[in-house]
């Protein structure tokens, strides 16, 4: 069969032949349709992600651990966790017997592999209990995931989406009704911050952390005493860093509560969340960005700097 297959921790993954994989006890092997390709994905190649060691412990390996494909007998699956050192960028990978479930075949494949991004942005429901008419701002919108949550917020009825990223024509592009540039000073962004927020943020969900976050929890520090309106801040991204340092008086006096995304999951949440995210694909009110690209050409697409807010989707 012919792969995506790196030879090098930090190398680019190449279009070659590689061994067709045999299912063992317990295994089956899938025909890849399409696979989508996220930092996560590169950060495991290059060996920078805390789960690089666990992916590229054998090379040769394939990159990426889900997507969509077909069983034996064609019904079509969402997959995860390919034996190694098979991944999802190939013709076929094999996983475990439990580690795919039935996705619908009236959605492009290409689509399927994004939708799981678009659940993310769902947080602001599960993680943080938004009601139609609150205030949301998106950290990091210009990205793919962080689109898809400004999306998922004007379609869950919030009352304003501020969004904020690094390039002016890309933020025009977000839908959303206040947008900051967070590429300027850090007395200007904490001005920004405080211009923008009206009556307050409800709810922010952060794909960035670093020094924009920081400076938006310096900003929420008020400057009289009053009381403070809640913001729930939903942690899901570290694109600007991984740490922060956060002040005392930024907790005590702001009324932020800080959360994971993973707050309130369940298997009910998780459920209703995609068929929200169904329904609304279905139905067209949520698009997504896709570059598609064939798996012949993996090495470009790999490298591709252009895609800004597009998701790169592989297709077999
Ligand atoms: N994709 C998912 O399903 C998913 C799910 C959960 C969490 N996450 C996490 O969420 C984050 C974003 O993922 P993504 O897929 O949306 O990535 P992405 O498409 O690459 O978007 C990254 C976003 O972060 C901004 N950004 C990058 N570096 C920055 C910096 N140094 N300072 C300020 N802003 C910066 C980008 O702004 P520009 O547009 O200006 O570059 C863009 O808005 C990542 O940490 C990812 O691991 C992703």
């Amino acid at each position: 069969m012919k792969a995506a297959v790196l030879h090098e921790v930090g190398g680019v993954p190449r279009y070659e032949d590689f061994p067709d994989p045999v299912a063992g006890a317990g295994e089956v092997v899938i025909d890849v349709r399409a696979v989508a390709v996220e930092n996560v994905d590169k950060m495991i190649a290059a060996g920078t992600h805390y789960a690089s060691k666990e992916f590229v412990d054998r090379l040769p390996v394939i990159p990426a651990f889900d997507g969509v494909g077909e069983l034996p007998d064609g019904t079509l699956v969402g997959f995860g966790r390919p034996r190694h050192p098979y991944g999802a960028l190939a013709e076929k990978t094999v996983v475990s017997a439990d580690a795919y479930i039935p996705v619908p075949t009236d959605i492009d494949p290409a689509v399927v592999t994004v939708l799981g991004t678009a659940i993310n942005g769902m947080s602001v429901r599960t993680a943080a209990g938004f009601v139609p008419g609150e205030t949301v701002l998106v950290q990091g919108a210009t990205g793919v995931a962080g689109r898809l949550a400004v999306k998922a917020a004007r379609l869950l009825g919030a009352g304003r989406i501020v969004a904020t990223g690094r390039d002016d024509t890309q933020l025009r592009e977000v839908g959303a009704d206040t947008v900051i540039n967070t590429a300027v000073d850090d007395d200007a962004l904490a001005k920004a911050f405080t211009e923008a927020k009206g009556d307050g943020y409800d709810v922010v969900v952060d794909f960035l952390w670093g020094r924009p976050t920081e400076i938006l929890l310096r900003s929420l520090i008020p400057d009289s005493f009053a009381f403070p309106k809640p913001t729930r801040v939903i942690q899901i991204g570290e694109s600007a860093g991984p740490s922060i340092a956060l002040a005392a008086a930024s907790l005590r006096t702001s009324g932020i509560e800080i959360c994971g995304a993973a707050k309130g999951l369940d298997a009910d949440t998780m459920r209703a969340s995609y068929e929200q995210v169904l329904a609304w694909t279905r139905s067209g009110e949520l698009t997504f960005e896709l570059a598609k690209a064939p798996l012949r050409d993996i090495e470009a697409a790999w490298q591709r700097t252009d895609l800004r807010g597009r998701r790169l989707v592989v297709v077999m």
